[in-house]
C-alpha cells in the first residue's frame, strides 16, 4: 500500500542500484518539488550528491535563507550557492518587456548553471569521481503533460536544464515521477524537508523580476520584497496559506498617485494584491479575502514600506486576465 515510507525505501534502493559510486548533481530552486527530489536522493546517496543554488536577486525575502540554511541543516545535503544578483540586474538594466525579461533570466540562468555544474564536475574529477547525472523534480502531471517517455518531461520555464551542452550531458533521475503534488508533499514531510518549503505556494522562476511592472532595479525589489513580506505574514496570521492558491504582489514601479501621509503630500507607487484561487492555475478566480484582512494588509503595506502610498486589490478572474501580471 501507499505511504510516504515505502515510496522512500522504493526509491532508496533504486537510486542506490542506478547510481553505484558515481557522482549526481541538482539544480535547487527552493521550491516543492526539486527540494524533495534533492532530499529522497539524499538519503539514497548522501554526499555523492551536490546541489547547486542560484540565487538570482529576484527571490523573496527570506527564500534563498530557507534554501541556504534551513534545507541544508534539516537535510544534510552538500550545496553549492551561486550569488548571481549583480549579474541578473545588470542583464535585466534597461529592460521593461515581460516577454524579453523571462527571456534574458532563463539565459543567465542555464550560463549560470552551467558554470557551477562544470565547476561541480572538475571538483569530483579531482577525487577521482565522475558525475553522470542530473536530479529533476519531474512530477506525474508534467510527464503526462509532455506525452510519456523517459526524460521527456519539459519543465516548464527556465528551470529546464534540459538542453545542456556537449560537455554537461548527464542521465536524468527522476525520483518524483510518479507522484502527484500531494503525494511529493508527504513524502517531504516524511523526509524533514521543512514545512515552509513543503507548503509553499506556486512562485514563479523568474521570480519578483516579473512581478515589477517596469524596470527591475535593486531598490524596486527591496520595496516589493518588503510589501510581499507583509502579505504573507497576514496572509498567515489569518490562516490562509493552504486555501488560496496564491498572491502575486506587484509593483507599479513606472506609475506614481498623490497620498497624504504624515505632515505632507506624497507621490508614490501602488501595490497590486493578486490573490486566486485555482485548482491547477490553468483557470482562477479572484480570492474573496475577508475586508478586515485586506484593511490590515494595506495599512501594514502603506505605513511600513517607503515609497508606497496606494494598495489596490485585483479582481480579474483567469481567463481574461493571467494570474501574473507579466
Ligand atoms: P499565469 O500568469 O500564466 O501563471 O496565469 C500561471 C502559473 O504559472 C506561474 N508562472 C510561471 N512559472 N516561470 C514559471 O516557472 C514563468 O515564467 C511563469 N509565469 C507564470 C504563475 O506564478 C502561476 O502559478
Amino acid at each position: 500500500d501507499w505511504t510516504p515510507g515505502n515510496v522512500i525505501a522504493e526509491q532508496v534502493e533504486r537510486i542506490r542500484a542506478r547510481v553505484g559510486d558515481a557522482r549526481v548533481i541538482c539544480g535547487l530552486s527552493g521550491g516543492v518539488d526539486s527540494s524533495v527530489a534533492a532530499a529522497l536522493v539524499q538519503r539514497a546517496i548522501g554526499d555523492q550528491l551536490t546541489c547547486v543554488f542560484v540565487d538570482h536577486g529576484l527571490l523573496r525575502a527570506g527564500e534563498a535563507e530557507q534554501v541556504e540554511r534551513d534545507f541544508v541543516a534539516a537535510v544534510g545535503v552538500k550545496l553549492k550557492v551561486v550569488d548571481a544578483e549583480e549579474r541578473f540586474l545588470t542583464a535585466l538594466a534597461g529592460v521593461t518587456d515581460p516577454e524579453t525579461k523571462r527571456k534574458i533570466i532563463g539565459r543567465e540562468f542555464i550560463r549560470v548553471f552551467e558554470d557551477a555544474a562544470r565547476e561541480v564536475v572538475a571538483e569530483a574529477g579531482e577525487s577521482g569521481g565522475e558525475v553522470k547525472f542530473l536530479v529533476q523534480g519531474t512530477l506525474y502531471p508534467d510527464v503526462v503533460e509532455s506525452g510519456g517517455g523517459e526524460g521527456a518531461a519539459n519543465i516548464k520555464s527556465h528551470h529546464n536544464v534540459g538542453g545542456l551542452p556537449d560537455d554537461l550531458q548527464f542521465e536524468l533521475i527522476e525520483p518524483l515521477r510518479t507522484l502527484f503534488k500531494d503525494e511529493v508533499r508527504s513524502v517531504g514531510l516524511e523526509l524533514g524537508v521543512p514545512e515552509a518549503i513543503v507548503w509553499r505556494q506556486p512562485f514563479p522562476g523568474p521570480g519578483l523580476g516579473i512581478r515589477i511592472i517596469g524596470e527591475v532595479t535593486r531598490a524596486r525589489l527591496d520595496i516589493l520584497r518588503e510589501a510581499d513580506l507583509i502579505v504573507r505574514e497576514e496572509l498567515s496570521a489569518a490562516g490562509l496559506d493552504r486555501e488560496i492558491w496564491q498572491c502575486p504582489v506587484v509593483l507599479l514601479a513606472d506609475v506614481r498617485s498623490v497620498g497624504v501621509q504624515g505632515d505632507g503630500r506624497t507621490y508614490g507607487h501602488p501595490i497590486v494584491l493578486r490573490p486566486v484561487s485555482s485548482e491547477d492555475a490553468m483557470t482562477a478566480d479572484w480570492s474573496r479575502l475577508p475586508f478586515e484582512l485586506l484593511a490590515q494588509i494595506s495599512n501594514r503595506i502603506t505605513n511600513e514600506v517607503a515609497d508606497v502610498n496606494r494598495v489596490v486589490l485585483d479582481v480579474t478572474s483567469k481567463p481574461p486576465g493571467t494570474i501574473e501580471w507579466e
